[in-house]
């Protein structure tokens, strides 16, 4: 071997920009597919590693790390959530953790205002009765959906992206703005956005919308209960985390007209199976987990995945460390 340090990448299409970087100072191995690794290749290919460049699709567990060895000092998702990351196993080992915050808040805050119009206007649905010989004729209440303006709306998880959000949505004239979220954020002042109990937010809101990372407290928060609470108008969105979300209790009150409508830009599992019943309902909207998939945010997501490995296999300060 060169003696250089060895960093496997779970997919062959990362964004070059970053892989680049990562070659200039490393031995760079990786899953030679456009796909994920499946798991027994990437226990098997890891030993030795110093560095891993993965994505939110690689479980990174005990497992993963005995398999990885001593030699393993960083572990770099593509991501800013880390729910698949068994951050107290990486600190007990003394393995630096990496995630890229900030660079995508644009780029999701941009697709949950395309994915609340898109429900609340109908879009697919729409597109679908113009391909379909559904459009007749102009029709005063066909297609109609609620509108933002004027509306409540509630953001459960008010942290980076939640707050771009809701900086988003006042320029749409809505008349509330309500937040959940576990600390009082300060930056709440400034939008206009104020806090509110679960409960109030579910009760209250036109639109709710989930941007809350996943963790043991946010696990399933939206359940039938939830679901119940919410108007029967209300559109829900979600662009955290399937998890989030009890989903056969989502697909129920959709079903129902428990609620008025869902738009997912998350879902569980991913890729959600052909044959989910969400898949045939009018009433939700369901994306492929596009959120940050904004072509400037995917580069620099890249490029700040390398430049976190490299920071810490060269003992500097990571420009993105999970604490
Ligand atoms: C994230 O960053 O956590 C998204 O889910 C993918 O960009």
């Amino acid at each position: 071997s060169s003696g250089r340090p060895i960093v496997y990448i779970t997919r062959s299409d990362m964004p070059e920009c970053g892989v680049n970087l990562l070659k200039k100072e490393c031995d760079v191995k990786y899953w030679p597919k456009p796909s994920p690794v499946p798991r027994e290749e990437f226990l098997k290919e890891i030993s030795g590693a110093a560095g891993i460049y993965c994505s939110l699709t690689d479980k990174i567990d005990k497992d993963i790390l005995d398999a990885a060895g001593p030699s393993l000092r960083v572990v770099a998702t593509i991501s800013v959530g880390y729910d698949h990351i068994d951050v107290q196993e990486c600190k007990k080992r003394g393995i630096k953790l990496g995630y890229t915050p900030d660079v995508l808040t644009d780029a999701t805050a941009e697709l949950t205002l395309a994915l609340l119009l898109s429900t609340s206007r109908r879009l697919p649905e729409a597109q679908h009765e113009a391909q379909t010989g559904g459009w007749v004729s102009w029709a005063p209440t066909w297609m109609t959906g609620p509108g933002l303006a004027g509306s409540t709306v509630g953001i459960a998880g008010f942290g980076r992206i939640g707050q771009a959000v809701a900086r988003r949505v006042k320029a749409f004239n809505t008349a509330r703005i309500l937040y959940w979220n576990r600390s009082v954020r300060p930056e709440a002042k400034e939008i206009g956005a104020v806090k509110v109990n679960f409960d109030e937010l579910l009760t209250e809101s036109d639109f709710v919308i989930c941007c809350a990372a996943l963790v043991p407290e946010t696990k399933e928060i939206f359940n039938k209960s939830a679901f119940e609470k919410m108007k029967k108008s209300a559109i829900f969105v979600n662009t955290s985390r399937g998890g989030t979300v009890d989903q056969d209790a989502l697909i129920e009150s959709l079903k129902n007209n428990t609620i008025r409508a869902a738009g997912l830009d998350v879902t569980t599992p991913e890729p959600l199976p052909l044959d989910s019943p969400l898949f045939k309902l009018k009433n939700c909207v369901v994306l492929p987990h596009i959120g940050s998939a904004s072509i400037e945010a995917r580069d620099i997501m890249s490029e700040l995945t390398a430049k976190n490995i490299l920071a810490a296999i060269q003992g500097t300060d990571m420009p993105a460390e999970i604490k």
